[in-house]
């Protein structure tokens, strides 16, 4: 176990965060976790790993973490939210890190991938998030929000061909061709957490600190193939749905292309498809 001296002194305070970074580790969100377990991390931890050999994306998925190229952190938090609201605390970090991408790569149209991903509005994915909670009751308690984005990949993987970054995708733009991918990194991540601080404080019935529609509006305003003939993926089949915005807990209300009745879609059972267009 790490002496509660070394705990400390490595981190450095990033807008009311204890950021702790590393060179290379499996994956931030399970050493996080870890640390979590024996008692060591409040909330307000971040771990940050310029590389992991392990990262982990959602449903079992692996995530590609090069050394250098992308944002790979994870920020541990206690948001004392009813378990209901488990979608609004997704989007609500979602809108946190779209909200980043905007102030520090403002040359991209970035929006959210319902459930939680950010996309460039041609389709192609920039970054993840997976959030893993721990509930008492029917209290979410404490959160592990691993965030993933890419930002110097210079050409999109070939073997990923939906996947992006921040710099491959500033093509044109005077402001892009300026930054380097580690000011461009450093920004990013100083930006991340000024949005995220707004999260920090636990939900409070009494503050009204969390207005859900008003979330779900600002999620609506970002949403990915809004009004356009998306494809989803559903039990291996493909089908074709037009988003018209999220339903109240947290499905996608779509309609198929020829009008008919309106529906909710739920992850994971339907997948939006990613492709560079529909
Ligand atoms: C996804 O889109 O599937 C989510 C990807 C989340 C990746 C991040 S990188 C930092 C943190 N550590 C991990 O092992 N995974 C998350």
């Amino acid at each position: 176990m790490m002496s509660d001296f070394r705990f400390h002194i490595n981190a450095v305070p990033i807008h009311g965060f204890h950021c702790h970074r590393f060179e290379t580790l499996s994956s931030t969100q399970d050493l996080l976790k870890e640390w979590v377990s024996q008692g060591l991390a409040a909330p307000g931890t971040v771990v940050l790993a310029e590389g992991q050999t392990q990262g982990r994306g959602r449903m079992g998925q692996h995530w590609a973490s090069l050394q250098g190229k992308g944002l790979w952190i994870s920020v541990y938090f206690q948001p004392y939210l009813p378990v209901d609201w488990a979608f609004a605390w997704n989007m609500n970090l979602a809108l946190a890190v779209c909200k980043a991408l905007d102030t520090v790569a403002p040359w991209g149209a970035w929006q959210i991938k319902w459930p939680n991903d950010w996309v460039i509005s041609t389709g192609r994915k920039v970054g993840g998030m997976l959030v893993e909670n721990q509930l008492k009751g029917s209290i979410i308690t404490d959160s592990w929000v691993g965030i993933g984005i890419n930002v110097d990949q210079d050409a999109v993987d070939a073997r990923l061909p939906f996947a992006t970054s921040l710099l491959a995708e500033g093509h044109g733009s005077p402001q892009a061709m300026r930054i380097s991918g580690v000011a461009l990194l450093d920004n990013l991540l100083e930006a991340l957490l000024a949005e995220l601080e707004r999260l920090r404080e636990p939900y409070s019935p009494d503050k009204g600190n969390w207005n859900i529609p008003q979330i779900m509006d600002e999620v609506d305003r970002r949403l990915y193939g809004l009004g356009q003939n998306v494809p989803f993926v559903c039990e291996e089949r493909m089908e074709y749905w037009v988003p018209l915005g999220l339903s109240h807990d947290g499905g996608l209300r779509v309609r198929s292309e020829s009008g008919g009745q309106i529906q909710a879609l739920y992850h994971p059972h339907h997948r939006m498809f990613y492709g560079p267009q529909f």
